[in-house]
């Protein structure tokens, strides 16, 4: 075993709780090759969730309903979950899940593109939203989603490595992976720069941006 694998095992047995649900979605998430955010990951964002338990939260990008789970379990009372999907296929699957899991009644799935979803919701409705969609939309969807978030409310978003190709060079790139890739990386500049945001890259998963709204 890689030292690195060795020590991800050691941080997964010391901090990370079994939960059958959450179990099934991963191995059905890996079996289907449907992307869901890294278990490391998940903890950071389960943890910043919990700072703003009793804030309303929004998810962009709710694929099979994992995250969302996993962000709605540690809300409090009143607080709710607003997740945005666009995929009809992902919309039906994370119904199902949800409606499994125990914190149904926390959590709305609306369907649809967010650019479009998002002008209803008010501003500074939010204590933490989670970006976590196609690429190309990150940079678009940055200003709409700080509106949303309240001061001192948190911001996390995947994928900000985007599989170690945001630090490489072109050549190096697969031309498959290369839009996508400058994509993140524009977004990246946006983000990290943003006046209104403090805003750190953590190396768990995929790379995961944190920020704070100032
Ligand atoms: C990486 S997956 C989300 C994984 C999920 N957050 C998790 O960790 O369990 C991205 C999902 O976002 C959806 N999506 C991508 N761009 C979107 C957009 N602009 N509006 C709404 N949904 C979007 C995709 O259909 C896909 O299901």
């Amino acid at each position: 075993m890689e030292e690195t694998e060795r020590t991800l095992a050691y941080i997964e047995r010391l901090t990370l709780r079994e939960n059958p649900l959450l179990h099934e979605m991963e191995q059905f998430a890996a079996e289907q090759r449907i992307p869901i955010l890294d278990k490391h990951a998940a903890a950071v964002l389960e943890w910043a969730a919990l700072l703003k338990a009793d804030c309303n939260a929004l998810e962009v990008g709710t694929a099979i309903g994992y995250s969302s789970i996993r962000i709605a379990t540690v809300l409090h009372g009143g607080a709710n979950l607003i997740t945005l999907e666009k995929s009809s296929e992902s919309y039906i699957s994370a119904q199902k899940y949800i409606a499994r899991s125990s914190v149904a009644d926390k959590i709305s799935v609306v369907f649809g593109e967010a650019a479009e979803t998002l002008p209803r919701f008010l501003p500074e409705s939010f204590g933490l939203i989670f970006l976590d969609a196609d690429k190309k939309d990150y940079c678009p969807l940055l200003e709409p989603l700080v509106t949303l978030l309240q001061p001192g409310g948190i911001m996390l978003v995947d994928n900000l490595l985007w599989h170690g190709n945001t630090v490489k060079p072109d050549e190096e790139i697969q031309p498959s992976w290369l839009s996508s890739t400058r994509f993140v990386r524009e977004f990246n500049e946006l983000f990290f720069n943003h006046p209104r945001l403090h805003a750190i890259l953590l190396p768990v998963g995929d790379g995961l941006g944190l920020a704070i709204k100032k």
